[in-house]
């Protein structure tokens, strides 16, 4: 199995840590680690070789944590421009061989128990082998609106696949049972996938096909190309409409590390993270988080609360208010 890891995104919830520059999955925070690395890792029990779609940018970045973690010449794509998750999987599919299996990964998130998600990759790959589009999913625990929801029944069949619903449908569906989040992690065959986007996206398709094949030529994806790709996410594009899609549902702990609620949780439930530089006084340091490396950062007398310390930038947050950080973002790109 080939393990393609999708690494395009740009970091905007987790501001000032994550930025354009170095997006959430680059940053070292997980024991020296990063969510790439660990990814990476997480995966090596299964796949044989790795291929990363990254952002042209942050390209060397990739390349040299990926060195660190150990991976043998891994193939990177380099966009000079991201066009979502269709066109990256589209152009890693067409650069494959078309029976290869592929596991598509995010590369940040953080899954906490190894044993259940080998289980579950293994079922994906046998789906995967018998030709559907397999999708993981995992029990909802409150109405996201940022996921993909999945009803499904009798184990694996899918009924339907609906992304990213409004706060109404997702109560909905949370009430009525019987669906699973999307946890954006795929298996299937290169020649599937490429079938289903091109019955169901062909002007990706056919856009996707081009900019492959000017890279198997040249190595580089040009700009030319990629522009002719309409950008849009894998699951509006395929997963809402394809009838070939099974799902594997698992139990796994799963984050997507999408807040900064997310990441305390994760650092200091699997990692024992202790910052080193910060003293509590009053204030008991199990509730709060501070990230910052270059000065002493103390609380007196508050609970829950994220201090993060950065070069450019201070930011204190209550916890609870890790979604408003999106909105900050916006903020600093209109006004700084
Ligand atoms: N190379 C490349 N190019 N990678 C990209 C691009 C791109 O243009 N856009 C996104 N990615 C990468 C991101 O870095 C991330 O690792 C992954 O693809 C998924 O993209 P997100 O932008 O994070 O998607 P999402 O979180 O809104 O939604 C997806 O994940 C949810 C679970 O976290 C969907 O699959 C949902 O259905 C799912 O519930
Ligand atoms: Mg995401």
């Amino acid at each position: 199995m080939y393990h393609i890891l999708l690494c395009g995104g740009a970091g905007t919830r987790l501001w000032p840590l994550s930025n354009r520059q170095t997006p959430k999955q680059l940053l070292p925070l997980f024991e020296g680690k990063s969510l790439l690395q660990i990814t990476y890792l997480r995966n090596t029990f299964a796949c044989t070789d790795v291929m990363a779609i990254v952002n042209e940018q942050q390209a060397s970045v990739i390349q040299t944590q990926l060195d660190e973690a150990g991976a043998d010449s891994p193939t990177l794509l380099a966009e000079p421009v991201g066009r979502n998750t269709a066109a990256a999987i589209a152009l890693a599919a067409f650069v494959s061989d078309p029976n290869e299996i592929l596991l598509i990964t995010p590369a940040d998130h953080l899954i906490g128990t190894p044993d259940i998600y080998a289980q579950t990759i293994e079922t994906a790959h046998r789906l995967a082998s018998e030709n559907y589009l397999v999708t993981i999913g995992l029990q909802p625990t409150y109405p996201e609106t940022g996921y993909g929801y999945i009803q499904y029944r009798d184990q694996h069949d899918v009924v339907r696949f609906v992304e990213k619903p409004d706060h109404t449908n997702a109560v909905k569906m949370m009430e009525s049972g019987g669906y699973l989040w999307n946890s954006g992690i795929f298996c299937c065959r290169a020649a599937v996938v490429l079938d289903e986007l091109k019955q169901y996206a062909p002007a990706i398709y056919d856009a996707a096909a081009l900019a492959a094949n000017e890279w198997l030529r040249t190595g580089v994806l040009s700009m030319e190309s990629m522009e002719q790709i309409p950008a849009d996410s894998i699951d509006y594009a395929v997963m809402e409409k394809s009838d070939r899609v099974k799902v594997v549902p698992t139990r796994m702990q799963w984050s997507d590390v999408g807040s900064y609620e997310a990441l305390t949780e994760a650092l200091m439930q699997h990692y024992q993270y202790q910052n080193q530089q910060a003293v509590f006084i009053n204030s008991d340091p199990q509730t709060s988080m501070v990230i910052g490396k270059e000065k002493l950062v103390a609380l007196v007398g508050v609970e829950n609360m994220v201090v993060v310390d950065t070069p450019g930038a201070l930011l204190v947050m209550q916890k609870g208010k890790g979604q408003e950080i999106k909105q900050l973002h916006q903020w600093v790109k209109e006004n700084r």
